[in-house]
């Protein structure tokens, strides 16, 4: 039998599907559509998230390390972490309860990984003392991107607590360059609405003073948008 909305949606013109998805609360965005989720983390699914573990592994996570993904989304690279690492091995978190909920109900089931038992919440004040571990490696992944310099200083003190001595957190970043502006708007997207921010390395070096944390920059590690990797490690 046909669901609703795909009888009720030929009948609707392109301006009204448009307005209904930038005003719908996100606990509804299932219902119109059933994947809103890999679009809400800007989509490249397939690539971007064996990306991530390719990068990683190459930097030398090993299965039996401990891995925190931090702004997780819906598991886009976490399908392929959760996979790779051992049982029990994988902690994400994300600030957005739909978009860790289509990660836990959809893409878990659809991989085939919920006997892996990735350890998954919500948490949106960066508070990964809840987890009540250390970790050996991090990832923030097109977060960096989207939130403003004090968050990620939040971030970096909460997350670089959290790591072992000598742990290694890698989070991407938009380079300032001299042109164009440092922060994008996006409020009237559909789904993904929040802003796109740019910084220059300095800023996060500038972050780091006075933490137990040193930047290095990798710089281009094959990111579709051009996003670049920093390396955070402990001391
Ligand atoms: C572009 S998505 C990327 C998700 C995932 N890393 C990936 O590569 O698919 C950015 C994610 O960061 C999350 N995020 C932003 N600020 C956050 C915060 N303060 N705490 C937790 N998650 C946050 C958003 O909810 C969103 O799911």
């Amino acid at each position: 039998m046909k669901h609703a909305r795909d009888l009720v949606r030929p009948l609707l013109p392109a301006s009204v599907k448009r307005t209904v998805k930038r005003m719908l609360p996100a606990r509804f965005y299932r219902h119109v559509d059933p994947s809103w989720h890999r679009k809400a983390v800007g989509g490249l699914w397939a690539e971007l998230g064996q990306l991530q573990l390719d990068f990683l592994v190459e930097q030398g996570l090993r299965r039996d390390h401990f891995f925190l993904d931090v702004g997780c989304g819906s598991l886009r690279g976490g399908v392929h972490f959760i996979r790779y690492l051992d049982t029990g091995h994988y902690y994400g978190f994300d600030r957005s309860r739909e978009r860790l909920e289509a990660g836990r109900s959809v893409e878990l089931p659809r991989y085939g990984l919920v006997d892996k038992r990735p350890v998954l919440e919500v948490i949106d004040d960066f508070g990964v003392a809840r987890f009540d571990r250390s970790f050996d490696f991090a990832l923030a992944q097109s977060v960096f991107t989207h939130i403003p310099l004090d968050a990620i200083e939040l971030c970096l003190r909460n997350v670089g607590d959290a790591l072992v001595s000598g742990g290694r957190f890698y989070a991407t970043f938009n380079e300032r360059t001299d042109s164009g502006p440092d922060r994008v708007d996006r409020s009237d997207l559909p789904y993904h609405k929040d802003p796109i921010v740019r910084y220059d390395v300095a800023a996060f070096e500038e972050l780091c003073r006075a933490k137990p944390l040193s930047v290095s920059y990798v710089g281009d590690w094959g990111h579709p948008r051009g996003q670049r990797m920093l390396a955070f490690t402990k001391a």
